[in-house]
């Protein structure tokens, strides 16, 4: 039996969504407003989902103090009101779109958490777009 538990978590960033391969007129077709060279920015929403046996002594899967505390370190001191482009080392060659960010935000979180749990990244980019990572 396995139960998933879910953290919620917020970040406020900005980006701009570029292929440096590309003419700018490409650029804005392809990415419209989020190729913007002066930058945008989103409200982030982030839900981390964790899928495991419940520990019988804990009756948790995971104990929710930690994984909002690792959110907290790993992702939301990294992210929040920072321009991804320029301050977040992962994004200095790759574009930060939703996608991108959902996997680099796994990667950075998939040590912390035990390997018997599954892990599982939605990124809200607007209340309408949203993106999921399961390390597949
Ligand atoms: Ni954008």
């Amino acid at each position: 039996m396995k139960v998933t538990v879910n953290r919620k978590a917020h970040f406020n960033a900005a980006h701009r969504l570029y292929n440096s391969d590309w003419t700018d007129a490409r650029n804005a077709t392809v990415f419209g407003k989020c190729a913007n060279p002066n930058y945008h920015g989103h409200n982030y929403e982030l839900i981390v989902s964790v899928k495991g046996e419940i520990n019988p002594e804990t009756g948790f899967v995971m104990d929710m103090k930690i994984l909002k505390a690792l959110i907290e370190t790993e992702i939301e001191a990294e992210f929040d009101h920072k321009n991804l482009n320029v301050e977040v080392s992962e994004f200095k060659t790759l574009n930060p779109t939703a996608e991108n960010i959902s996997v680099v935000i796994w990667n950075k979180l998939r040590p912390n958490i035990d390997k018997n749990l599954e892990l599982s990244i939605t990124l809200y980019e607007t209340p309408r777009n949203f993106v999921t990572y399961t390390g597949d």
